[in-house]
């Protein structure tokens, strides 16, 4: 069957023909992978800068954002059937007895760093046509998120982030009323952190490059979040624009405009961190002024990875709520969708929001 490989030392990008899985253990399911969404992480690993194969393997199959129908379950298993569409986990447990989060499932707290990734770190991930997996990995989706449910990794993000917000919230004597959430990026989590704001009766803002009357900035405002345009609005003016923000969420994987964004941040504000910056640039930011204010006026910045099985469980919820308040929007997050024999092509030429490499219906 054929697979999307990254050979990282020949730094080669193609279709390969790799072996048909089948079943090894009484917990293993057999997926027919349906689609696979690209996302910055697979670009850059298809750019030979990130990935690791898995130990004695020269190539790495991609893919991490998976949606999938059941074809066959081993004996033991209880949670799923034949038919069933799922959402595959991508973190996998290292094996130290030292490392308590990967011990208790909670793999995406690893403290040993040994944990692998499929599709990035020393596992093959799903951009192929056949997967097997232990049930503990594959999450179950309703029929209803079908054409959208390959979102439910990307989402994640989010609904990873909320969990531990409502957590950090309880420090706050206080209920919070009138919430202002700023996101800072229009990309797919961008976006979908932007949904979860507005499903949560925030006040959504979304900053980003995009000018004003970008398909994004659009899509935002149908689902009644406010969109500022970098092009129109420096960062440093954007609490001058209603106010500042309770919530910051980072979704743009660059330091300098995270860190800058923090002067529009409300005392008693949280900032989120869910990009990875892959610019290695240094530049001057006012620390002591920014330290200052985490002191004095209580604020907090915590980063985030993604997910957990309860992420992805949350998610699902959450992707079922968004579909009954805004079906369209979260439908044109999918902007394109290619064959397999096209996803090399798409890997180098990013476009649109979500692009999607669909194996099978
Ligand atoms: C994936 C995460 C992963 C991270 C770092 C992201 O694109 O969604 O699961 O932990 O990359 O490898």
């Amino acid at each position: 069957m054929r697979a999307i490989a990254v050979f990282t030392n020949r730094r080669e990008l193609k279709v390969v023909e790799v072996p048909t899985p089948t079943l090894k253990s009484n917990r293993d399911v057999l997926v027919r992978v349906r689609e696979v969404g690209i996302c910055g992480t697979d670009r850059e690993i298809g750019a030979f800068h990130y990935g690791t194969p898995a130990a004695g393997r020269d190539a790495l199959v991609l893919g991490h954002e998976a949606l999938g129908e059941v074809v066959e379950v081993g004996p033991s298993v209880r949670s799923l059937k034949r038919g069933d569409l799922v959402a595959m986990t991508v973190r996998r447990p290292c094996t130290g007895d030292m490392c308590h989060a990967c011990r208790a499932g909670r793999q995406d707290f690893c403290v040993s760093g040994h944990f692998r990734e499929r599709g990035i770190k020393e596992a093959d991930g799903f951009m192929t046509e056949l997967i097997v997996e232990d049930e503990r990995y594959l999450v179950r989706l309703p029929p209803c998120l079908a054409d959208v449910g390959v979102l439910v990794e990307p989402l994640t993000i989010a609904a990873k982030a909320s969990v531990e917000l409502g957590e950090i919230a309880r420090r706050f004597p206080l209920e919070r009323v009138n919430v202002r959430a700023l996101v800072l990026g229009a990309g797919p989590s961008g976006l979908l952190g932007a949904m979860m704001a507005i499903s949560r009766n925030n006040e959504a803002v979304v900053y980003s490059r995009e000018p004003a009357d970008d398909g994004r900035a659009r899509l935002l405002r149908s689902i009644g979040a406010e969109y500022i345009s970098a092009v129109d609005v420096p960062l440093d003016q954007l609490s001058t624009r209603g106010g500042p923000f309770d919530i910051i969420f980072e979704a743009v994987g660059n330091a300098q405009v995270a860190f800058n964004a923090l002067g529009a941040l409300a005392p008693n504000g949280v900032c989120i961190l869910s990009g990875v910056p892959g610019g290695k640039a240094a530049f001057e930011i006012d620390l002591n002024g920014t330290m200052r204010n985490i002191v004095l006026q209580n604020q907090m910045i915590f980063g985030t990875v993604n997910a957990s099985r309860s992420a992805f469980e949350e998610s699902v919820r959450l992707l079922e709520q968004f579909m009954t308040i805004f079906p369209d929007a979260v439908r044109s997050l999918i902007t394109e969708r290619v064959s397999l024999e096209d996803a090399p092509q798409l890997l180098r030429e990013p476009g649109g929001i979500k692009q999607v490499v669909a194996i099978a219906a």
